[in-house]
Order: structure tokens, then sequence, then C-alpha cells
């Protein structure tokens, strides 16, 4: 995620704790959908950054994740690529699921054999599905305080001890998290299969038929058949989005039995785009890197358009401290009246300057 993003949105959080207004920044949820195996865990942690969902072939997603990133600042001193040579481990940086109160987790590997472990307590280990959510909450100084949910994927045929209707079950599931006008929609679609098929897109049009809130994401894009690409869906002239379409490359089957790393990954994908004859003129237009900026810039306009509404509720939150304090009849009531309206004269200053820095800030959606 964008550090200058968590350094201004921390910044706005402590402004706003100042004067007893917690999480004023209500930031929209993203949410994969797509056909089961298009890429849609792969994607989730490539934006968040860490290895610690289940993927693979097959419907590995089974239940819900409801992942909360939470910014925490650093407490403990560790150098920066320490996190990749210990084996994941970074003493400021921990999992905490809702379901194991108390219990941290450092290890990410073990945050995915929990996933695993509670997902076939409620489902069994033969392919079923269920609706119950497994929420998962990461601290960390290295992202956004964003919830990310991850579901299981669409898919027709029902297997195991999937329902006869797991269609229905999975399309209502979905359609739960993505109905709110708060979610933001990843439509995930591996490039390697037809367009004009793919479920995330239909269940997205559904929910949100202007495409305010879809992005469109093209995984697989290194599984195409040679001397064929995505770029006439880049450049809408197949089915046009909104706000457009990223292609990607994760990591592959054989990348997770190896263990590769995000890092290796990402460089990975950038090579695969720079040396590509179709792709590497417009490279900076793909890859994860890129469906992250554009994440940010939804988010960014989303605050923006919020701002009003907080300093709404801070000024009802002063107002309210200001009248108790009156009632009190305190001697020092004057004093603590001026240091309020000092307070909310710094916010107001602060949410101009926020404002104009906004302004002057990219925010061509549709590249
Ligand atoms: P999900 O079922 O939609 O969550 O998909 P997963 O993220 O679990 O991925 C399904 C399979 O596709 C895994 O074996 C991944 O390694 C593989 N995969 C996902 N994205 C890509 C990609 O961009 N390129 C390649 N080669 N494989 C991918
Ligand atoms: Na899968
Ligand atoms: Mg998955």
């Amino acid at each position: 995620m964008d550090e200058q993003l968590i350094k201004t949105v921390n910044k706005l959080q402590d402004a706003f704790s100042t004067v007893g207004v917690h999480n004023p920044v209500d930031l929209p949820q993203i949410v994969v959908i797509g056909s089961q195996s298009s890429g849609k865990s792969s994607v989730l942690e490539n934006i968040v950054g860490r290895d610690f969902l289940p993927r693979g072939t097959g419907i590995v997603t089974r239940r819900p994740l409801i992942l909360q990133l939470i910014n925490r600042a650093a407490t403990t001193p560790v150098k920066e690529d320490d996190g990749e040579k210990k084996g994941e481990e970074n003493p400021n940086e921990w999992g905490e699921f809702l379901h194991l109160p108390g219990k941290k987790f450092f290890n990410f590997n073990e945050i995915r054999d929990e996933i695993v472990n509670d997902t076939e307590k409620k489902t069994g280990k033969n392919l079923g599905i269920s609706p119950v959510p497994i929420n998962l909450r990461v601290f960390s100084p290295n992202v956004l305080t964003l919830t990310l949910v991850d579901l299981p994927g669409l898919t027709k045929v029902p297997v195991g001890d999937q329902p006869k209707d797991i269609e229905r079950q999975i399309r209502e599931m979905i359609l739960t998290y993505i109905n709110k006008p708060n979610a933001i929609i990843l439509a995930v679609t591996a490039a390697n299969t037809d367009l004009a098929n793919s479920d995330g897109l239909k269940l997205a049009r559904e929910v949100d038929p202007e495409g305010t809130r879809t992005i469109g994401v093209l995984t697989k894009v290194d599984l195409m058949d040679k001397g064929t690409d995505v770029i006439d869906i880049l450049a809408g002239r197949v089915i046009p989005l909104r706000l457009g379409y990223v292609p990607v490359v994760n990591r592959g089957q054989k990348d997770i039995e190896t263990k590769r790393s995000i890092k290796s990954a990402l460089d990975n994908e950038s090579e695969f785009f720079r040396s590509h004859s179709s792709y590497e003129s417009k490279a900076q237009y793909c890859g994860t890197p890129f469906l992250a900026r554009k994440l940010n810039i939804l988010l960014m306009h989303h605050i923006k358009i919020t701002l009003p509404e907080i300093k709404a509720k801070i000024s009802a939150a002063l107002a309210k401290n200001l009248s108790e304090l009156e009632q009190l009849g305190d001697p020092i009531s004057d004093g603590a009246g001026q240091a309020a309206n000092t307070t909310l004269g710094i916010i107001t200053e602060f949410c101009a300057n926020f404002r104009s820095a906004l302004e002057g800030q990219s925010t061509d959606l549709s590249t």
C-alpha cells in the first residue's frame, strides 16, 4: 500500500483522536470476486504484501475471510528487510483471529495454517463451503486501516460435500458483500479465459451498473497463448469498464510449491510486462503496483468526499464536550472552551490543506 496515503490517513486519525473522535475515516471495503481459481486470493495477497492466504488449484477459499488491516506504529526497531530474511517474522506485524482472542500470530505461515484449520472445522475436509466468515485482524505499520474481503469463487458444478445449489449459495454469499455501496469490487478474470463469460464482471454489473466502484483485474496474463494479449480489453474494446482493467501476473502453482517470495514474484511481474512486446510501451499501467495505485486514488476520492461529514462529526463531539463542561460549572471551563476552539481551528486548517493536496494529485482514474 502507498506510503504517502498511509501517512496522510494516520495524520488525519491523529488529529481527530485529540478531540475524542476515533476512526473518523471509514474507508471502503475492498472485495475480490470471480470464478474459482481465477487468482482472487493471489491478488489480495499481493496487495497486502504478505504471504498468508491459502491459494491453489480447485476450491481453496471456502469461507469468506474478512481481513481487517490496522495501522499501528512500529514499537520495536527492525532492519528494513528483516521480514524477508527471518522467515516472515517481524515484532511489529502480527495477526489475530476473532475466534482465538488474545493469541498473536507473528508467523504468517501459521496464519495461513489457522485459516485452513478453521475452514475445515466449519465445512469439513470434503470441499464444503460455508457463509460463516473468518475474521482476521492484521496489525502493522505498513498497512492502511482498511478491510479486505476474500471470497469463495463462483462455480457451477457441485463436487464433494458441496450443496446441489452451490452456484446460488456462493452468488448470494458474494452479493451480501458487494451490495454495500461502500464496497470497492475487484472483479477478477483469468486472461486465458473468455472475458464475455466472466462471472465476476457479470455479478459486479448487477450491483454496480454504472461501474463507479468496479475495477477489472486480469490475472494469468503469463499463461495466454503466444501471440495473444489483453490490449483490446485494456483499450475498452471488449467490455468497457469505467475504472478500467489492470493486467497482473501472480505466482503460479509451481511458485506456491517452491514458496517463491512476494518480492521475487513482483520483480518477475515487472520484468514480464517490461519485456513483452505487447506491453512494454504501457508497462507503467500494468501489474500489481499500478493496481495498488488505482486503489489508492479511489480511497483518496472517498476521503475527499467524506471530509465534510468527518468535520461535522468533530463539531458535534466538541459541542457536546463543551456543553458538558459548562454544566459542570467548572472554573476552568473558559480555558477548556478556548482549547477546544483551537483544536477545531487546527482541524479545519488540516482539512483545507488535505483537500488542496488532493486537488493537486492526479485523480484520473481512467488510465
Ligand atoms: P482463487 O481461487 O481465485 O482465490 O485463486 P488462487 O489465488 O488460489 O489461485 C489459483 C491458482 O492459479 C493457483 O495455483 C495460483 O498459483 C494460480 N495463479 C493465480 N494467478 C496466477 C497468475 O497470474 N499466473 C499464473 N501462472 N498462475 C496464477
Ligand atoms: Na483456488
Ligand atoms: Mg481463493
